[in-house]
């Protein structure tokens, strides 16, 4: 990074970033498959080749799951990695949602929204979000990825000359948005409001500002400094845009995440969203003014050209979003079972990342230990939790990340405890043939 925080190549961190240096150098391959070999083949020198573990999700029963192993096989597994937080992807009254509007409405939208894809679910979903997050408006996306891609490259259309201050570690879509947006951006360092203020003082006092950031940061589970922010926007004149993918549902007297929590969320003028996670359908949004919703609206390409999403995938997200608005219940017993965990987990002594979110990251720091823990769980004892490794997270931070849930009883909790002490103790006592 240079003095002035500008950077050619985004920080490598979240899902789906290619780093620059992985392509960047290498000779022009006209032989394609021998190019496509290659490629694969450094991910398996370097222990992160990815397996994707298939399996059956069962209604009524999540997180227990049936994995389908590749020899066709089957094995129960209780699903210790899954982003659906709350357990509302089998919740009665998204799964009831769901079917009437199918009932109603048939599969598909059958369109983009400008050419006959809105339909009253998408409309009635909207103003649920816009309520939740006491905005004029709101507009949904196919998911938050593309509502971060979409929203972050637009707005310098809207805004000729805006600059950017992005957090380092923000996820891979914002990265995205912001760097094919063609305007000037800078990165502040994680969290680091003194950096973030340094590079506000020495740009242009009149140039348009906006400053982007995550409120909870998925893979360390620690949370942004939102008030400081807000107060450096409203010092430097900035418009802010805040990530809340991994709150919404599950922090703040409604769900609408921790601005709400933290009371904050008149400061912030555009609010991300997934429907994906707490919420358990699929889907995401921006909730803005009126006028902003509008013009994202009517400039986004990655609004416009693409088939809306299905009126039944709208009516469950919006049944679901509905019914966290009041079920303080279930966000108050999701907080309390990570609580457990990662006290349990930290009696072990094992490496916990802690920063007080429902997020339990246990550090491993190597990409082929990582997966092989992750595959003894699952095959010895039967527990699902993915390795996280580059690009998602910093190579030498390589983790297991838990998601503990209202729907994990204490049996799972206790089998997940103690699978993990006898699988510690023996990888310290046999580190070498661990790595074998
Ligand atoms: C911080 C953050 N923002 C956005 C997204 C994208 O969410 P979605 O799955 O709805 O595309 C993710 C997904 O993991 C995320 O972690």
């Amino acid at each position: 990074m240079d003095p002035a925080g500008e950077v050619s190549v985004a920080p490598i961190r979240a899902e789906g970033h290619i780093e620059k240096r992985e392509y960047e150098g290498t000779k022009p391959v006209t032989d394609y498959d021998a190019g496509i070999d290659a490629a694969l083949q450094r991910l398996h020198d370097e222990g992160r080749y990815r397996t994707f573990i298939d399996i059956e999700r069962c209604r009524g029963a999540f997180p227990h799951a049936t994995w389908r192993r590749p020899d066709g096989t089957e094995r129960p597994v209780t699903v210790w990695c899954g982003n659906d937080y709350l357990g509302m992807g089998q919740h009665p009254a998204v799964l009831a949602a769901m079917h009437d509007a199918i009932d109603a409405a048939g599969a598909g939208s059958g369109g983009t929204r400008n050419i006959s894809g809105t339909t009253v679910f998408h409309k009635a979903l909207e103003a649920e979000l816009a309520d939740l997050h006491g905005k004029e408006g709101a507009l949904l996306f196919t998911s938050a990825y593309i509502a971060n891609d979409a929203t972050l490259s637009t707005l310098p259309k809207l805004f000729p000359g805006l600059i950017i201050y992005s957090d380092a570690l923000n996820h891979a879509s914002m990265i995205e948005g912001i760097r094919r947006n063609g305007g000037a951006k800078r990165v502040f360092r994680h969290n680091d409001v003194a950096h973030l203020r340094q590079l506000l003082e020495a740009d242009d006092p009149e140039a348009p500002k906006l400053i982007a950031f995550e409120s909870i940061y998925s893979m360390d589970g620690d949370f942004g400094p939102i008030e400081e922010i807000c107060d450096l926007a409203d010092e430097f004149g900035a418009l802010t845009y805040i990530d809340e993918v991994h709150a919404v549902g599950m922090y703040g007297p409604r769900g609408a995440g921790v601005a709400e929590r933290d009371r904050l969320m008149h400061r912030l003028d555009i609010i991300n969203g997934t429907l994906a996670k707490a919420y358990g359908v699929m889907g995401g949004y921006i909730a803005a003014s009126a006028k902003m919703c509008d013009a994202i609206r009517s400039y986004a390409p990655g609004f416009i050209f693409t088939t809306s999403l299905p009126p039944a995938v709208a009516a469950g997200a919006a049944a679901s979003v509905r019914h966290l608005k009041s079920d303080r219940d279930l966000r108050a017993a999701h907080q309390t079972q990570a609580a457990i965990l990662k006290t349990r987990l930290k009696g072990l002594g094992l490496p916990l990342i802690d920063h007080g979110s429902h997020i339990v990251p246990v550090h491993v720091g190597d990409p082929v230990h990582c997966k092989l823990i992750s595959d003894r769980l699952l095959d010895d004892h039967g527990i699902y939790v993915q390795p996280i490794n580059f690009p998602t997270v910093p190579r030498g931070t390589e983790r297991l990340r838990f998601t503990p849930s209202p729907v994990h009883g204490p049996d799972e909790m206790d089998r997940l405890v103690h699978a993990l002490d006898a699988l510690w103790s023996h990888c310290a006592l046999n580190r070498a043939e661990l790595s074998a």
